[in-house]
């Protein structure tokens, strides 16, 4: 996943450079931009920056630099380059290396040609064994198609890009320079996202409608559809270069840019913002009426099952709303992990509603999954944290999580706000089913309650002292049932994905049947005991562990701590079937805690991107 940004206007780099920064959140192993200047090349400190900085006679110039956004702004700001048109990339590398060479923008060899790419094309090895008389100076796909447009240039740009196009196979967004034409930007798309538009005096091109600057004519590009942006125009054409009058896109999410305020990180702010995060989404839909106009009343009486697909977090949310739907409403509910549903020859009951959880709406597994929901003949609902995000113009109907942009690569708030939407979601079912409207408001007032419990509940001081004990531990399991297990899995994934510890989530039972052979005195485990019916079976199974020397840390709000335990959290005392929104706060900071004891950055962690937008 990568974004790509461009412009044609007053101050192009300036604002392409913002506009990728906008984007960060789809990847930042590495970033470039490519620009049009006569004059560039005789920058006499272009010399000290050798590696990151390659001119064109022709008018093209291209500046490239490994790791973060903040990086290639460096090089910039000394450099200073001018220009009226402009593309960018921030990337996560899917072909080759995170490096300068790898880095986009790439060119063709005589630097005709410039392209920018979100996506991966599945059969570029095969189109680079007919270049075998280019010299190619990266291993991505994306060099190969600016090869490709320079070797079947007919002297028509657009024409040469819908033919080079119609050779691919994958997934773009493409923005492409050509020297031919300095004052214009070339768009591709096929099943990535990318708009287009233009306003006064300027054009832009951006992978999401999030990000783009607010223009009075916006255009959601479909796939196969190609496009010219210009200043004050955009002119859109099919795969047979017939033109296109697309709709403009009006319905802007004018939602503020986050600042940090006075947090380190965003991801200590998005924690503190859970409660707010679970206020606003269970105000959005606390009544019968709100949820009905998300999701029909006709929808809910005719299900025979659900399908809960997702990946991640946003899957780790699934299971709870699996396990509050099927034991509050007795409805069979499957959960499946997006990039793996997309190759079962499975083809569920047509009365199945398939709800899909993504917080970004962008992520290409889930997305993909959609689709072929819908060619299922299902019908699909979007629980989402993004409007506007692209899988909003898939499903059927869009279930907001109100979170607030959450920024920070390791879901927190979005996930609360998730499973808050599961618990909403199932007392609206009950509430059709048994034609109770009521329970809606019912179910929103505990919501809150929960809300105020996480708000006042001071846990800092204990989860810093927890995360410098495991801070330099090599592995970390974590057990728990039904509800607890769930809880396991996404506190496991929080944990190693921002601290890089090896950490296992396992059903409590399952421990002694293998993975139990690993716990030695080196170990630690976090358990989950917030069930009634479980916690006997789960202590039993701690006690397994202690026995062979690991160190427990147990969570939960029952009377059970004990000296053999290494931590025990006590857990407020709430209502058991809402432990999953508050316990999963203590292993949120932990994990960042730890993070930043390790001196990592908890919102930026290596080799991931907030949005995954390839498959
Ligand atoms: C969560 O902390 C991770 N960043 C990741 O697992 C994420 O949940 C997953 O990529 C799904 O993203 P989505 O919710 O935007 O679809």
């Amino acid at each position: 996943m990568c974004g790509i940004y461009g412009y044609v206007g007053s101050n192009a780099i300036s604002k392409t450079l913002n506009g990728i920064k906008k984007l960060e959140y789809r990847g930042y192993d590495s970033s470039g931009i490519a620009f049009f200047s006569d004059t560039f090349k005789l920058n006499n400190l272009i010399k000290n920056y050798n590696n990151n900085v390659t001119t064109f006679k022709n008018g093209i110039n291209i500046i490239k630099e490994q790791g973060e956004i903040s990086k290639l702004e460096k090089i910039i700001n000394v450099l200073n380059p001018k220009s009226e048109t402009a593309i960018g990339h921030t990337r996560w590398a899917t072909h080759g290396k995170p490096n300068i060479k790898n880095a986009h923008p790439h060119f063709s060899e005589n630097g005709n040609w410039v392209v920018v790419h979100n996506g991966i094309i599945e059969n570029y090895d095969e189109l680079k064994n007919g270049l075998t008389s280019y010299n190619f100076s990266s291993s991505t796909d994306t060099e190969v198609v600016a090869m490709m447009l320079s070797k079947f240039f007919n002297g028509n740009v657009l024409e040469t890009i819908v033919n080079v196009c119609s050779k691919l196979v994958g997934s773009y967004a493409f923005a492409i320079l050509n020297y031919k034409e300095p004052n214009k930007i070339f768009v591709a798309k096929n099943n990535s996202p990318v708009v287009v538009g233009y306003g006064e005096n300027f054009g832009v091109v951006c992978s999401d409608l999030n990000s783009v600057e607010q223009t009075k004519s916006l255009f959601i590009l479909e796939n196969n559809q190609f496009a010219v942006v210009e200043k004050n125009n955009v002119e859109v054409f099919n795969n047979k270069l017939e033109k296109i009058n697309l709709k403009p896109f009006k319905d802007f999410n004018s939602e503020s840019e986050n600042s940090l305020g006075n947090y380190k990180h965003f991801m200590l702010k998005e924690i503190n913002e859970i409660p707010k995060a679970i206020e606003k989404t269970v105000v959005n839909y606390n009544s019968f009426e709100k949820i009905k106009k998300a999701i029909p009343k006709s929808l809910i009486k005719k299900l025979k099952n659900i399908l809960i697909i997702g990946c991640g977090t946003a899957y780790h949310a699934g299971l709870i709303g699996k396990k509050l739907i099927e034991e509050q409403c007795g409805i069979k509910t499957d959960v499946e992990i997006a990039s793996e549903f997309r190759y079962n020859n499975f083809k569920p009951n047509k009365n199945t509603l398939a709800i899909f959880v993504s917080q970004s709406g962008e992520t290409a597994d889930t997305i993909k999954a959609v689709k072929m929901s819908k060619a299922y003949g299902l019908k699909t609902v979007a629980i989402t944290n993004v409007k506007n995000s692209s899988i909003c113009f898939e499903v059927d109907y869009v279930i907001h999580t109100c979170a607030g942009k959450e920024i920070a690569v390791a879901s927190t708030k979005a996930y609360n706000a998730q499973i808050t939407i599961f618990y909403l979601l199932k007392a609206y079912i009950n509430a059709v089913l048994n034609d109770q409207p009521e329970l809606v408001f019912e179910e929103s007032k505990n919501l809150i309650k929960i809300a105020n419990v996480i708000k006042n509940n001071k846990i800092s001081e204990q989860t810093k002292q927890i995360a410098l004990k495991i801070k330099d531990c090599k592995s970390v399991y974590l057990i728990g049932r039904g509800l607890d297990y769930y809880t396991a899995m996404e506190a496991g994934l929080k944990l190693k994905e921002i601290s890089y510890i090896h950490c296992e989530a396992y059903p409590a039972g399952e421990l002694k049947h293998g993975t139990i052979s690993l716990i030695d005195e080196n170990k630690y485990l976090f358990a989950f005991v917030t069930q009634e019916i479980t916690k006997e079976k789960t202590i039993s199974n701690i006690n397994e562990v202690i026995s062979r020397g690991g160190k427990v840390i147990v969570l939960s709000q029952f009377n059970i701590n004990n000296n053999d335990f290494n931590e025990f959290i006590a857990l407020p005392k709430i209502d058991q079937l809402y432990m999953p929104l508050v316990a999963i706060t203590y292993m949120q900071l932990i994990s960042y805690y730890v993070s930043v004891a390790l001196n990592y950055n908890p919102d930026k962690p290596r080799s991931l991107a907030k949005s995954v937008t390839v498959e």
